[in-house]
């Protein structure tokens, strides 16, 4: 039989990821089916984030990376853009003190550009605060896109290629993966996608290679302790192969 899943206070469990990310959809539906405005259903959303830092702290996963907000999620209506943002920037406030407290490293990545100040502001002070801590580094991808970020690394690598840096025949995964935002941080071992859709959306295009997937019917407000640990189980009965023969 296998090991239950371990602890904090226990012997780390090798069958537990080390970089669980998530694409954590289905507010607005969450919200529609309780007749309720939209932002009560981003705001359930964000109570569930952190009950789900708190829990995959508690597992012992070493990364979590949560999907906030996309680059293609621009195109909604602005004021569920500016609702979006305003639970952003009480996150990064008020949650940040708790989050330091229990040895969280938050890391931000996406396009920053697009933000607005005051927020680039919360990820600078929150980044740097918290850059010691070494229980566990939750990832908030804000204003991010898989192909965004692969482009920006080509042409990172293109700008040093011109300017007689580096030779093309140089370049191979593991330098490319270097110039991508998630630099130095493993890949996903696990994507968990809530609210019944079976899709990226432009999520970690490069570093989801070889992550098994779970999907799940529940809505993300709905989603915590109980159900991350039953996506660990159902990535605990998963064959990783990694394109190796298995005998
Ligand atoms: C996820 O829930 C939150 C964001 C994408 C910002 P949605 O707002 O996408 O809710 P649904 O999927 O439309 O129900
Ligand atoms: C993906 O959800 C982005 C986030 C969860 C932040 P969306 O709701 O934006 O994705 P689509 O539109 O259903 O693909
Ligand atoms: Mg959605």
């Amino acid at each position: 039989m296998k090991p239950a899943i371990e602890t904090k206070d226990a012997t780390r469990d090798a069958a537990v990821p080390r970089h669980v990310a998530v694409i954590m959809d289905g507010n607005r539906r969450w919200a529609k089916a309780r007749l309720l405005p939209r932002l009560i259903g981003h705001q359930r959303g964000s109570d569930a984030v952190r009950r789900v830092v708190e829990a995959a702290a508690d597992f012992g996963i070493e990364y979590l990376t949560l999907y906030a907000f996309s680059s293609e999620n621009w195109k909604r209506p602005e004021d569920e853009i500016g609702d979006l943002m305003g639970l952003m920037r009480l996150y990064l406030r008020r949650d940040l003190n708790e989050l330091h407290a229990n040895g969280v490293r938050l890391r931000v990545i996406g396009d920053r550009g697009r933000l607005a100040g005051d927020i680039i502001d919360l990820i600078d002070e929150a980044e740097s605060r918290t850059r010691d801590n070494r229980r566990m580094t939750v990832v908030l991808a804000i204003s991010y896109g898989g192909q965004g970020e692969i482009v920006q690394a080509a042409r990172a690598l293109a700008a040093e290629v011109a300017a007689g840096r580096l030779r093309p025949e140089e370049i191979d995964e593991s330098l490319f993966a270097s110039r991508l935002e998630t630099a130095g941080m493993p890949d996903p071992d696990l994507v968990i996608r809530t609210s019944g859709e079976k899709r990226l959306s432009n999520f970690l295009l490069w570093q989801a290679a070889y992550a098994e997937f779970v999907f799940v019917d529940t809505l993300w407000p709905d989603f915590g302790r109980d159900e991350l640990e039953l996506a660990l189980r159902e990535f605990r009965s998963r064959d990783r192969r990694f394109g190796a023969r298995k005998d």
